[in-house]
């Protein structure tokens, strides 16, 4: 399921830049990648890390799969967002998605209150996350029935879901993969997570709830973007620059964080009206999602694929997989660059990286017991 879940997202990254570059609706293109794409992997990958961080057992088959129903979910939206579908789908949609997403919070719950001892603290980021998810479509479903409301619950359902939903799950992933990564513990790791959370909730809340009270701009901004820099600088405190830069999966993780501020400060620019905030769609798909999942990809589906103790088939998948890591950064962060600014041909970097990993993704599947 994981490793099906990641080669769907890479497609559907594929997907919405073949329908950006067709003109087709904006809105289509962000829910191919962030609805259709990062949607269900993330719930997969949650599947995955909640046992561990919970010290239990793995997910049984129904919450197994609860992703394949999110996809569902983030196909229709497409549909319906390019026209291809008539309009009663995307009631039906956010239906299937908060159906499930409600299932999916209840069991982290039940298994964080089940675990041996304390949960680990990134349980609580990812049923924030879900939180979030879960008003973001109850926003939107109510904008779709009550027109008069529905520009700002379209504003409080694009923040919640892209900062919130996406964003807090990135941040409480990357605390503990980065680690795992560079192969270097870090103790500060449960602190961090512990402390920042209470203040990213807070950015999200302030952000989302911008759209009708203008003043809590700088509020967000200021709260997010304080909390993926004290991320940054953590990292480059315990690890060092060296470290980094010398591994294709830290350098994407690392260059998402630095995106993702970008887009940040993007944000703050938008919300003052000094620029469209469209183009914080494409700079959030392309400085931030595009690395982090890449990044993200290149550590764990080696992991996924051969499982069990540490083998040398999985060392050679990832070596395969974090090959041009650093160069597909680039062309992401110089893409995104490029699209933030109205440069449409950034597009072409961006198609670039996400070819070069799909021919990656491609030699490391191959590889066989
Ligand atoms: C079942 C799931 C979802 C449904 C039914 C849904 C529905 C919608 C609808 C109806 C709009 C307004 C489109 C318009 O005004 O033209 C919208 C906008 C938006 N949504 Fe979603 N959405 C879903 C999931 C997501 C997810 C998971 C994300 C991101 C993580 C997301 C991010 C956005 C963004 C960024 C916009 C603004 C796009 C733009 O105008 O360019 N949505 N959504
Ligand atoms: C902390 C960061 C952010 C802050 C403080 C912020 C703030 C705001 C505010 C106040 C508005 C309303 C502007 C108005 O009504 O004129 C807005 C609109 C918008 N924001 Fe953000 N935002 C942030 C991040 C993001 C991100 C990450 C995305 C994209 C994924 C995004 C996409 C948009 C879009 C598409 C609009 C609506 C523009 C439109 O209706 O055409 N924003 N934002």
């Amino acid at each position: 399921m994981l490793i099906y879940l990641g080669c769907c997202t890479v497609l559907a990254f594929g997907l919405a830049l073949v329908l950006m570059q067709a003109g087709a609706a904006p809105a289509a293109v962000a829910h191919a990648a962030f609805a259709l794409g990062a949607m269900p992997l993330i719930f997969a990958a949650m599947g995955h890390f909640v046992p561990v961080l919970t010290r239990s057992s793995g997910a049984g088959k129904a919450v197994h799969r609860l992703p394949l129903a999110m996809q569902l979910a983030g196909a229709m939206v497409v549909g319906v967002l390019a026209g291809a579908l008539p309009g009663w789908t995307l009631h039906a949609a956010a239906v299937v998605g908060l159906v499930a997403t409600g299932l999916f919070l209840a069991w982290q719950w039940q298994r964080g209150n089940k675990a041996l001892g304390q949960p680990h603290p990134g349980l609580a980021w990812y049923k924030a996350a879900l939180g979030c998810l879960i008003l973001a479509l109850l926003a939107i479903f109510v904008g779709l029935l009550w027109p008069a409301a529905y520009a700002p619950l379209r504003l409080a359902h694009l923040h919640l879901n892209t900062l919130g939903f996406i964003g807090l799950t990135a941040i409480g992933t990357l605390h503990v993969l980065m680690p795992t990564v560079l192969g270097q513990p870090d103790a500060q790791v449960a602190q961090r997570l512990r402390r920042q959370l209470p203040w990213a909730l807070g950015g999200v809340a302030a952000t989302a709830a911008a759209g009708v009270l203008p003043w809590l701009t700088p509020l967000g901004a200021l709260l997010m973007g304080g909390v993926v820099l004290h991320t940054l600088v953590g990292w480059l405190k315990t690890h060092g620059w060296r470290r980094i830069l010398g591994d294709g999966a830290a350098v994407p993780l690392f260059g998402a964080g630095v995106g993702l501020l970008a887009v940040i400060a993007a944000g703050m620019a938008h919300g003052f009206g000094l620029m469209p905030g469209r183009l914080a769609v494409s700079a959030f798909f392309a400085l931030f999602l595009l690395p982090l999942v890449t990044g993200a990809l290149s550590q764990l589906l080696p992991v996924w694929r051969f499982p069990g103790p540490m083998s040398p088939l999985r060392e050679q998948m990832r070596a395969r997989l974090v090959r041009l890591g650093q160069l597909r950064t680039a062309l992401f962060l110089g893409g995104g660059g490029l699209l933030a600014m109205g440069v449409g041909a950034g597009a072409v970097l961006l198609a670039a990286g996400v070819l070069l990993f799909a021919v990656a993704l491609a030699s490391g599947l191959v590889l066989r017991r």
